[in-house]
């Protein structure tokens, strides 16, 4: 990821989302898709597929084509899936992902290592793929979950639930964390556990009222954004715009 980001001179994911379509419109939406990508490859380092375009189009039938189409610009292909089951259904889930060329996906560290997150990481291992943790989410409720405090097991101390999780991507070697940009002081406080060892990707910016200056600021290296592209009548100036506002921060 850093060698594409630092190719193509940018460190925005786009988030192909897009709202909801009737399924007998499935094939516009894919040509949606695909005309956004091809209008703002050249100012961005990654695609991020998530299900509400999977469900539609289909990992075979029409995600692995806007993959592939990804890769033929130069781009990584990132699937937010949000693995969150039992070990067997994960391996088999990272399986079917990373058959469709995704190069790296997004699991929930709050399943766990054993018959969780590691079988995902063993298929990654295998594939030379990648896996991206949710350290804290950039929803509205996303404390109720990710911000509480808890006991860390190997110290018997008290702490707080993402910085538990930051700690264990470094312990599992994961490939990125992800921390919502509309959180600043979470970004801070995990970027001081990780260092420069694991990125920190933030989505959240714009729609969700994050800011990239502020992101970036406190640490975060890739922007994921979504909807400020997607839902723009001109997608490429909207994203271009977004890279002129950030292009000497950090
Ligand atoms: P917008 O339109 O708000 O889209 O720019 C954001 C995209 O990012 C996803 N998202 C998240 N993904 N952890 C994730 O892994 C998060 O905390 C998170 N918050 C938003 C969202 O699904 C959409 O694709």
């Amino acid at each position: 990821m850093a060698s594409i980001s630092i190719k193509k001179e940018s460190n925005i994911v786009l988030a192909l989302d897009f709202p909801y379509e009737k399924p007998d419109n499935r094939e516009q939406l894919f040509r949606k898709a695909e005309h956004v990508i091809d209008t703002v490859h050249p100012y961005i380092c990654a695609v991020k597929f998530n299900h509400h375009l999977v469900l539609p189009l289909g990992t075979f039938d029409g995600v692995q084509k806007l993959v592939k189409k990804a890769h033929d610009l130069g781009l990584m292909a990132i699937m937010d899936c949000k693995v969150n089951d039992i070990g067997s259904t994960n391996q088999v889930i990272a399986e079917y992902y990373y058959a469709a060329g995704f190069d790296a996906l997004i699991a929930n560290p709050f399943i766990g290592w054993e018959e969780g997150l590691k079988p995902i990481f063993d298929v990654a291992r295998r594939l030379e793929r990648g896996v991206i943790l949710l350290v804290y989410m950039s929803h509205k409720a996303a404390n109720e979950g990710y911000g509480q405090t808890v006991i860390d097991a190997e110290t018997n101390q008290k702490t707080l639930q993402y910085i538990l999780f930051s700690k264990k991507a470094l312990k599992f070697n994961a490939d990125g964390v992800v921390v919502g940009a509309t959180y600043p002081d979470k970004i801070r406080e995990v970027h001081e556990v990780l260092g420069e060892k694991i990125p920190i990707y933030s989505p959240g910016i714009g729609t969700q009222g994050g800011t990239a200056e502020k992101a970036l600021k406190a640490g975060a290296r890739y922007l994921i954004v979504g909807r400020e592209i997607t839902l723009a009548r001109n997608p490429a100036e909207a994203v271009k715009r977004f890279q002129t506002s950030i292009k000497y921060v950090r």
